[in-house]
């Protein structure tokens, strides 16, 4: 039989904390709420307050069930109001020090048999509970924010927690409705180390002027259908806890450089612009603790795409699965489409028919629609086809000296003025610009996969790039529907500079044993509300591709941390390459 905990103690009504106490009496657990002053108190309160009148007025809580939840807490100032919980949830700043003199302090206060728990993301767990004379009864309970809406708990055990204290803990998550992992004790988790490495990773893209934050935030959520950009998240999670969870994991994480805070936020730290909190951060609110954005000096105004050429006919070369899409997006958008193809007019043809079968354009894929797009494309097996074009998209997947070869030919054979791009996501796009005569109109355009399914586009630009042929490709991607972002050439552009260093980090967890495939996918899906774990991520990417997408990172970068985890590596040798192999990190059956 689980224990019943039907008083539980919160203290430190912050971000977390106030969630934290909605979760509990949202399940019919009276509550002892504790801040250090009235007037920490007062706010702790109004957080909770705005949070369920919130979810009144979407219709996810009845009046009478706020009232009730309201009336199972009880609000105090200190510690000593916790003298007869069952349960203490510690939710105060990430500073070890602060955590031990509370945790010496609810040992003195609580009953013999209070469990006490932290909601450290960082800090050793082990090191809070040494400070108690009942480290057997000190567990880890890791929520993550926003609490009432996540499901997971990280639950955390150290080498002296008791067996019976972590079965129980576990089987109250089960009642708070959440989905509960234990794990053992290491900086950042499982969530946290795989998250605040992208997180900070993000932050130096943006410090070194690669991209705006507009664009950063809309490559992570329009590229990776990730629920939040990584700019707007730390403003949601607070720039000082950012830093606090960042110094501690890589002071106690190995001096993994991932995980060193980028300059920016201590910088931001220290000017006060902590993120949703202070009502500034990365982006600026309309009140403190306000979720609303309002422009600023740093918002886009409109932009009229100066200088672009208008593109009717545009050349797709290459003979794979992007090049089809992408004729057929074309196409269902109304341009007249020259596709050359390696296999000449009848598998290239082929392939865009079954591109525009499957509705990959996302218009309706109705025949006539369908039949009208395919009038538009001529099929070619040659580029000297691509004469009258204005616009060439080059979606080859060939090695460097295939491609510059394309592009010298390209170069040769297109009118002056047509814009060259690439759809490379591991080439660098000046090489190819430097293999042409006219490095200005040669840029990137990389979609990203699946075509169908993401509608982000990033316009890579060279050193040498125009304004114009970044306006023209701009303004062609619009015509398409499409979002764009502008970002320099460097390897993995934006999206997948942040995504696979990511998916890298999963890896080297898995291999060092810390947790396995499927918890460590439950706690992005989870904890972070990512559309998918890691590892199904990586079966379905293909881990060889994701290899070669690591390497080019790690050979631009030299960063230690981004050098390929060596499991990745085996499965590659191995043959295990993800689902269209039928076994990647899992075994997939019914291909
Ligand atoms: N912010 C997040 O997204 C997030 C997510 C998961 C876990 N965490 C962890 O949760 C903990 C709290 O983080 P936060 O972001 O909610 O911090 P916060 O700064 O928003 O809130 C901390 C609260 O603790 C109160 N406090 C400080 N000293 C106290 C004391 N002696 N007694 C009672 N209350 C006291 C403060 O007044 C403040 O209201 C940290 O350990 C953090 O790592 C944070």
């Amino acid at each position: 039989m689980a224990r019943e905990f039907t008083r539980v103690g919160v203290v430190g009504l912050g971000t977390m904390g106030a969630g934290i106490v909605e979760v509990f009496a949202r399940n019919g657990v009276d509550v002892v709420a504790v801040e250090i002053s009235p007037d920490a108190l007062a706010r702790g309160r109004a957080t909770l307050t705005r949070s369920t009148d919130r979810a009144v007025a979407r219709g996810k809580l009845a009046g009478a069930d706020r009232d009730a939840l309201h009336a199972r807490v009880d609000f105090q100032v200190g510690l000593d109001a916790l003298h007869a919980v069952d349960l203490v949830v510690e939710a105060v700043p990430e500073r070890l020090d602060l955590k031990r003199r509370i945790f010496a302090e609810l040992d003195r206060i609580c009953r013999p048999d209070t469990i006490l728990a932290t909601n450290t993301s960082s800090l050793g767990v082990t090191d809070i509970a040494v400070a108690t004379g009942r480290p057997q009864q000190v567990v880890g309970l890791h929520f993550f924010n926003p609490a009432p809406v996540m499901k997971l708990v990280e639950v955390v055990r150290t080498v002296v927690t008791a067996a019976d204290v972590v079965d129980d803990v576990e089987a109250l998550c089960a009642r708070l409705g959440k989905v509960g992992v234990t794990i053992g004790d290491r900086a950042g988790f499982i969530a946290n180390a795989l998250l605040f490495g992208y997180l900070n990773q993000a932050v130096s893209l943006f410090e070194a002027r690669h991209v705006t934050r507009e664009d950063l935030d809309a490559a992570m959520t329009l590229g990776c259908g990730l629920p939040m950009g990584p700019l707007a998240l730390l403003d949601l999670i607070g720039l000082d806890t950012a830093y606090e969870i960042l110094n501690t994991m890589y002071r106690h994480g190995g001096r993994n450089r991932r995980h060193a805070p980028a300059p920016l936020i201590r910088q931001m730290v220290t000017a006060g612009l902590l993120g949703r909190k202070t009502g500034r951060g990365f982006y600026t609110y309309d009140k403190p603790g306000s979720a609303k954005v309002v422009p600023d000096g740093s918002t886009p105004t409109a932009d009229d795409a100066p200088g672009s050429t208008a593109v009717t006919r545009v050349g797709v070369v290459g003979s794979g699965t992007t090049a089809a899409d992408l004729a057929a997006v074309f196409a269902a958008a109304g341009h007249q489409v020259v596709a050359v193809g390696a296999d000449g007019p009848a598998g290239t043809a082929g392939a865009v028919r079954t591109a525009l079968d499957e509705g990959v354009t996302r218009d309706d894929p109705d025949p006539a629609g369908r039949d009208a797009a395919l009038a538009r494309i001529s099929w070619a097996d040659a580029l000297e086809q691509l004469t009258d074009v204005d616009l060439v998209v080059e979606a080859t997947a060939g090695d460097l000296d295939t491609t510059r070869t394309l592009f010298a030919r390209l170069d040769e054979v297109c009118k002056p003025g047509v814009v060259l791009a690439t759809t490379t996501s591991t080439l660098p796009v000046i090489e190819l610009a430097m293999a042409t005569r006219r490095p200005a109109d040669v840029l990137g355009l990389h979609f990203c996969a699946p075509v169908r399914a993401r509608t982000l586009v990033e316009v890579v630009t060279t050193v040498r790039t125009s304004t114009e042929a970044t306006a023209t490709a701009r303004a062609v991607c619009a015509a398409l529907g499409r979002t764009t972002l502008v970002c320099d050439d460097r390897a993995g552009f934006v999206v997948d500079a942040l995504l696979f260093p990511y998916l890298n980090d999963a890896v080297r967890m898995l291999e060092a044993g810390y947790a396995g495939v499927d918890d460590i996918d439950h706690a992005m899906t989870l904890g972070c509300g990512y559309p998918t774990g890691p590892f199904a991520l990586l079966d379905a990417i293909g881990l060889d591709v994701a290899l070669a997408v690591q390497r080019a990172l790690y050979r631009e970068s030299r960063e230690p941390g981004l050098a390929p985890a060596p499991l990745l590596h085996h499965l590659v040798t191995a043959g295990h390459l993800g689902r269209a192999a039928g076994r990647g990190f899992r075994e997939h059956t019914g291909r």
